[in-house]
């Protein structure tokens, strides 16, 4: 059986396989350790003092169960995405159903890191404080409250939906939100797919089907922010953290270093209907790379590919594997796509790639995690968008060439508001 998800899977959840054969116990715990759970979240410190307000800071992402009783779930509603793995017509018949037969071996591989995804610890943090940097930005917005909506783990969508209601927004009370992004780079398959989401939820709890045929007033009044793949702040945390591990190596290799930027694949089909993601992460390594002055030879490669279908290569194991065989051993990876680890960083990178190559020089920069650079990047970005007063990028108003979803049709005539409606084709 072929499946065919137009955007990252990782390997491991649908193949559940594992290159873990012959490591001790003891190194893996021991990275577990370094980048897994076990790394100490700072505490968040909330600081509202503006005299206008509230918005409402919504951090959307895919989510990752943060405990392995959480594993069947996740994987259920992931395979349940149209959006994300389509399966046509045999979709909820088919995704619980590989969801079931995958949960053991992924459970495994979650416990391998630590227990559970690190992905909702570091949103919510991330998103508290870079609530508590926009109070002091952005006063006349303030409080700024951060909530965060995962599209196949808790807290889902709804359950974020619901908590702004009991704070005190919509249900005729109005109140300012806005849904953030935090995949850069944009894709039909994470941040469109989390868009329809959302707008699903919005539709059934506030919009006309919940109130009689009509629409309300007093709604949650939304706004978008859908991709900044070359931000400057972005681009610096990442230059910082390739910076720290290029000081590893001594100081007459470290420019004869190789950089591997890694980022979630695409089928081709997905490519080749108009998805802007491909486009948006070489412009994120372009922009990096620039910043770091170009010292050093870098390659875009692409991890996650599943089934026997034509995906966006070259992929990434079989890039550290030429090099090294070429007899290059001094390689750097570096997550691109995404803003905290994950199981594709501490499993597929760490513990399958890294592992394979079997070699000290083949490493990989720290994701972005606590990294105050990026959070001050966060807040830029939306103190920005909070000033623009815009509803959403123009790049969204323009569909993909080959769609043909009515979904995504009325999800981005919805977020581009009343007037910019008719700009959507
Ligand atoms: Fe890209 Fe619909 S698939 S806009």
């Amino acid at each position: 059986m072929t499946f065919r998800s137009p955007f990252a899977i990782p390997r491991q959840l649908l193949t559940g396989t594992t290159s873990l054969g012959g490591r001790s116990a003891i190194s893996t715990r021991l990275r577990c350790n370094q980048r897994g759970l076990a790394t100490v979240v700072p505490p968040v410190t909330q600081d509202a003092t503006g005299s206008k307000g509230p918005t409402a800071m919504v951090f959307m992402n895919m989510g990752g169960p943060s405990t392995t009783d959480e594993v069947e779930d996740f994987l259920s509603r992931l395979f349940a995405d149209g959006d994300l793995i389509p399966l046509g017509r045999l979709q909820s018949y088919l995704g619980p159903l590989i969801a079931r037969r995958r949960t053991s071996k992924i459970q495994k591989q979650y416990a391998d890191i630590g227990g559970g995804s690190p992905i909702r610890k570091w949103s919510e943090y991330q998103c508290a404080e870079m609530c508590k940097l926009l109070d002091k930005m952005s006063p006349e917005t303030a409080p700024h409250k951060p909530y965060v909506a995962f599209r196949y783990a808790a807290p889902l969508t709804e359950t974020m939906y619901e908590q702004l209601f009991a704070d005190g927004f919509g249900k005729g009370k109005g109140g300012r939100a806005v849904a953030f992004t935090q995949y850069p780079q944009y894709s039909c398959s994470t941040t469109g797919s989390s868009l329809n989401e959302l707008w699903k939820w919005r539709n059934r709890l506030e919009g006309k089907r919940a109130n009689g045929g009509s629409e309300p007033a007093g709604t949650i009044q939304w706004s978008v922010i859908d991709r900044w793949p070359s931000h400057s702040g972005l681009v610096e945390a990442f230059a910082q953290n390739i910076e720290a591990q290029l000081k590893t190596y001594p100081e007459e290799k470290r420019d004869e270093v190789v950089l591997l930027f890694s980022a979630h694949s695409l089928p081709m089909s997905v490519v080749n209907r108009g998805d802007p993601y491909p486009a948006e992460v070489a412009a994120t390594v372009h922009a990096v790379m620039q910043r770091l002055r170009f010292k050093n030879p870098y390659r875009l490669c692409w991890q996650s590919q599943v089934g026997p279908s034509a995906w966006l290569g070259a992929q990434t194991s079989d890039t550290v594997q030429e090099y090294v065989k070429r007899g290059q051993t001094d390689l750097i990876l570096v997550p691109i796509a995404f803003t905290s680890d994950h199981i594709e960083t501490l499993y597929e990178l760490d513990q399958e790639v890294i592992h394979e190559a079997n070699n000290p020089g083949v490493k990989r920069a720290e994701s972005l995690n606590g990294n105050p650079v990026f959070i001050q990047a966060l807040a830029d970005i939306a103190h920005d968008h909070l000033q623009k007063g815009e509803l959403c990028s123009r790049q969204m108003t323009l569909r993909c060439q080959g769609c043909t979803s009515e979904r995504c049709l009325g999800q981005k005539k919805f977020f581009a508001g009343q007037e910019q409606a008719s700009m959507v084709i």
